[in-house]
């Protein structure tokens, strides 16, 4: 009787050591068996890249005309009626015999190597080895280690040049880096000279390497396997949401681990991902001697500011004098209260939060994103793709920043699709990115030009001729264009739009209006919102944005649930992040919450110093130091990643489960604990005493989370997690609200008052709703009021500035994690050659940009790249020299875009 596996069209029969098993027709032997229980031994063979053949590692014994031959399994295809042995005589002599070979050279040191204990060539050895060997000779002796990056180190000797890191480098991430390099026994791995392997998916090769030849800088001689304990979570370093590994020792976190989740990560992480867990632990004294406004420093305790100084307290203290400002800001109006970020948070710290904003002081000028995302009401009403779906589309069109610096994981999987040409891509960025660098056609796009672009290919003949009435011209041909409408075809089906912010100078109402237009002219195509930060899907989710509630429903028409929950709902639609500043600066705002959010991050730098420099009271709730706290008012200690049990949502509306690995230090608290204690220091109780009750209260109010319940996401096949909203029915008796009552429900999740020094109050608002209204979500007819920007028309003396992001900035995460910090790059302005000889400047000369906000001197890279008539700089990093200067200190976020005079010095 055939092994039970998803009926395939293509299925066949085998014969695996003398049971019959399905599998898939040219399904390589080694996968099929292990499928079916029976582990075949290997060390090239690794299921997300092609097979090689070259270790022989897998050798079984094939049946065929001439009677049994010796085969690597790893490279043979099942074929109907195939007779495969993998446990005989001669297939264990073959296995004793690779790693004879394998062993002449390899030193044996495991007591002092990072593999030892989890060494796939140490485990076949002891279970597959011969125990003795023929060859005494000397083995070959290299240096030890050496650095092939600032995070990996190579110890040559111990490499079976298996080449899972090389096929990695060149198959997967696209940059073959590193290479097999020598003769005979002296093969090593190296890089090219001069080049190092500075790949942001260099972790992945540590951790796929059979050996520990490959190991990374953080984790080298901080563990042993035996000493690890782990969780299963999700990464909060960007929107992508790879399941990952949390490992610790010694109450510390020593490092994480892709998780192969077929529909999200397929076992990859990028290096800020893998490395920025170092924030997480701090420093090593605890960062005692630190200054409150270092990212490195952890904050454990309250504080309040007494006499100009933050002084550390207990948790009542501090929540009285939160409460207290929010008093005094609401007084006359609740809009006297904004808050500003919450894309850090779980979506049970979002809902916490908004319950206590937009639900019991019913403000709703509350912003997740910083000004450098999208209009929550798009990114929550266009069609949405998942992941697999962008990655399987027959076209894809780059409406977005550079996916490898902004969602590195997401990258990989969309390059994936085009390298196997299932994808074709059409790139509308305004400079070659690393995934436009396979496109099949690009428009590159001047700031401003987004839309015009987007109607030219919808068939807008006047935005043509407007485009070509730029100085320097049109950018594509006709023939571009009409190949760009050949792979999009009528309808847009099969097609998948990126939509992200390709520059942060340029106002997002551009790239939402090119979005419009797109889905009104494809109405088939979905659309992939490429939000960078974190949790931000979950937090919008959660209704963490103006003029929207949880579960992507307006602010007009919460859900049922929600109104019998909120005392209150806002009145009016709030401000987002650039406006709340704005009214901070003006006295309008009285007082803003910030939750988590890093200010560096918003666009424009001259508005956070004015907001920053009003009399605007400040709480400040974060789990780090920062500059923020040199102007708080009041610090709320919280739990960061891997400290906190609850879930997120990716981009593609994937909620999955986070895993605590360690406890808070000091005082700090989860998110909806801090919030749910100041709500109820406010006079209003939620009812909830554990992060699966929020979870609960979300899955019973928040439409498009509706059945999303602690024990749904908490059970066995949720895993990967599951996209939201669900559309399988949900078993009415899973939709209970009580999490004791729950069995199987994560001991993770069941973090109590015991240690909890708050009071939660049990009494429960059950007062009638006060608004009830049919629950619609967000859809594609909410986007209907938008206005389409007008563009400034471009002049023949400047320069029109792109503001992208790279993936190691001057950000928290990296900043505060060792192994990072210092891989962030100087800021420069990259223009291209033709108007660096306008003004007759060169490479590594400076030059003063001048902006409506201010001048800065800055150096100069000629890049080809870079479209004519406009200057390129990085967000977040800084100029070398003093004055230091970041591009935010150039953009005003008020303009349309952001015009620079170019003066040589
Ligand atoms: Fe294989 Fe590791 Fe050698 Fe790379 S370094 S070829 S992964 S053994
Ligand atoms: Fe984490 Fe994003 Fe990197 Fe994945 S791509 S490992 S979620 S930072
Ligand atoms: Fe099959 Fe290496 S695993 S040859």
């Amino acid at each position: 009787m055939a092994e039970d596996i998803a009926p395939q069209q293509t299925a066949v029969t085998i014969t695996l050591n003398g049971r019959e098993i399905s599998a898939e027709k040219g399904e390589m032997i080694i996968a099929a068996a292990e499928r079916a229980g029976t582990y075949i031994p290997r060390f090239c063979y690794h299921p997300r890249m092609e097979p090689v053949g070259n270790c022989r590692m897998c050798l079984v014994e094939v049946e065929g005309p001439r009677g049994s031959t010796l085969m690597p399994s790893c490279f043979i295809g099942a074929a109907d009626g195939m007779v495969v042995v993998t446990d005989s005589e001669k297939v264990k002599k073959a296995q004793d015999g690779v790693l004879e070979f394998l062993l002449a050279n390899h030193p044996l040191d495991c007591p002092v190597c990072d593999k030892g204990g989890e060494c796939p060539l140490q485990d076949q050895t002891l279970a597959h080895g011969p125990g003795e060997t023929r060859f005494v000779e000397e083995k070959r002796h290299f240096a030890k280690p050496i650095p092939i990056s600032d995070l990996v180190l190579l110890d040559r000797e111990r490499c079976i040049q298996c080449s899972r890191c090389t096929r990695f480098a060149d198959e997967v991430a696209g940059e073959a880096l590193i290479d097999f390099a020598g003769r005979g026994d002296q093969v090593e791995v190296a890089t090219f000279p001069g080049e190092p392997f500075s790949s942001y998916f260099s972790g992945n090769t540590v951790q796929i390497c059979p050996v520990g030849a490959l190991t990374a800088t953080p984790y080298r001689f901080a563990a042993r396997p035996w000493d690890l304990e782990q969780v299963e979570s999700t990464c909060t370093g960007c929107a992508v949401g790879c399941r990952v590994a949390v490992q610790s020792s010694a109450g510390r976190i020593t490092r994480l681990l892709g998780v192969d989740a077929d529909a999200v990560n397929h076992g990859w992480m990028c290096d800020k991902g893998r490395f920025a867990f170092e924030s997480v632990n701090g420093p090593d004294d605890g960062g005692v001697a630190l200054a409150l406004s270092d990212p490195s420093k952890r904050i454990t305790d309250p504080m309040v500011r007494k006499g100009g100084v933050l002084v550390p307290t207990g948790w009542g203290e501090a929540l009285d004098a939160a409460a207290a400002i929010i008093r005094d800001a609401t007084a006359t109006s609740p809009m006297g209260l904004g808050a500003i970020g919450g894309s850090q948070m779980t979506n049970e710290g979002a809902f916490a939060w908004n319950t206590l904003l937009k639900g019991v002081v019913g403000t709703d000028s509350v912003d997740a994103q910083l000004g450098d995302g999208l209009e929550a009401t798009h990114v929550l009403g266009l069609p949405r793709a998942t992941i697999d779906e962008a990655a399987d589309a027959c076209t894809l069109i780059l409406l977005t920043g550079d996916l490898r610096e902004e969602l590195p994981v997401l990258f990989l999987r969309l390059r994936a699709g085009a390298v196997a040409k299932r994808s074709s891509i059409v790139d509308l960025s305004p400079r070659s990115n690393a995934l436009g660098d396979l496109a099949a056609v690009r428009l590159p796009t001047r700031p401003g030009d987004s839309l015009l672009v987007t109607r030219c290919i919808t068939g807008d003949a006047a935005a043509k001729t407007q485009l070509a009435s730029h100085p320097e011209g049109r950018t594509f041909t006709d023939d571009d264009l009409e190949r760009a409408r050949t792979l999009i075809g009528d309808d847009g089906a099969g097609v998948v739009i990126i939509v992200g912010r390709s520059s942060l100078a340029e106002d997002a109402s551009l790239i939402e209006a090119a979005a419009r237009r797109l889905n009104a002219a494809y109405p088939k195509a979905k659309f992939l919102p490429a939000l960078r930060r974190a949790n931000v899907m979950g937090a919008l989710d959660m209704g963490l944005a103006p003029g929207i509630l949880p579960g992507r429903t307006m602010l007009g028409t919460p859900s049922e649930g929600l109104g019998a929950l909120w005392p209150t709902l806002p009145d009016a639609k709030g401000l987002g992040t650039l406006a709340q500043l704005a009214a901070m600066a003006a006295g309008s705002q009285k007082a803003t919450l910030v939750l988590g959010a890093d200010l560096a991050d918003v666009p424009d730098a001259g508005l956070v110093t004015a907001a920053l420099d009003s009399t605007a009271r400040i709480i400040a709730v974060t789990g780090h130091g920062g500059t923020l706290l040199e102007r708080a008012d009041v610090v709320l200690p919280a739990a960061v990643a891997h400290e906190r049990p609850g879930t997120t949502t990716n981009i593609e509306g994937r909620v999955s489960r986070l895993g605590q690995k360690l406890s808070a230090p000091g005082q700090a608290w989860p998110d909806w604990m801090i919030a749910t204690e100041l709500a109820a220091e406010l006079g209003s109780s939620s009812g909830v005493s554990t992060v699966a009750d929020v979870t609960n209260q979300i899955a019973a109010v928040a439409p498009s989370y509706a059945g999303m319940t602690a024990e749904v996401l908490n059970a066995a096949n949720a895993s990967d997690g599951l996209v939201a909203p669900l559309s399988g029915a949900v078993p009415r008796e899973l939709n209970r609200t009580d999490p004791t009552a729950i069995p199987g429900l994560g001991a993770a999740d069941r973090i109590g008052l015991a240690s909890y020094t708050g009071s939660v109050r049990p009494d429960r608002d059950t007062s009638p709703p006060s608004r009830v209204a049919t629950t619609a979500t967000i859809g594609t007819s909410d986007l209907e009021g938008f206005a389409e920007p007008t563009i400034p028309s471009a002049d023949n003396y400047s320069l029109r500035l792109v503001a992208t992001r790279r993936l190691y900035d001057l950000g928290a995460a990296v900043t505060a994690s060792p192994a990072l910090r210092g891989l962030a790059d100087s800021a420069v302005a990259k223009v291209n050659p033709y108007d660096l000889d306008r003004i007759g400047v060169t490479t590594g000369d400076s030059v003063r940009l001048r902006s409506a906000r201010t001048a800065a001197v800055v150096a100069v890279e000629a890049d080809a790249e870079v479209v004519r008539g406009t200057v390129l700089m990085e967000f977040n990093l800084s100029t070398d020299g003093e004055p230091r200067v970041t591009v935010a200190d150039l953009i005003d976020a008020s303009a349309v875009v952001t015009d620079l005079r170019m003066e040589s010095l």
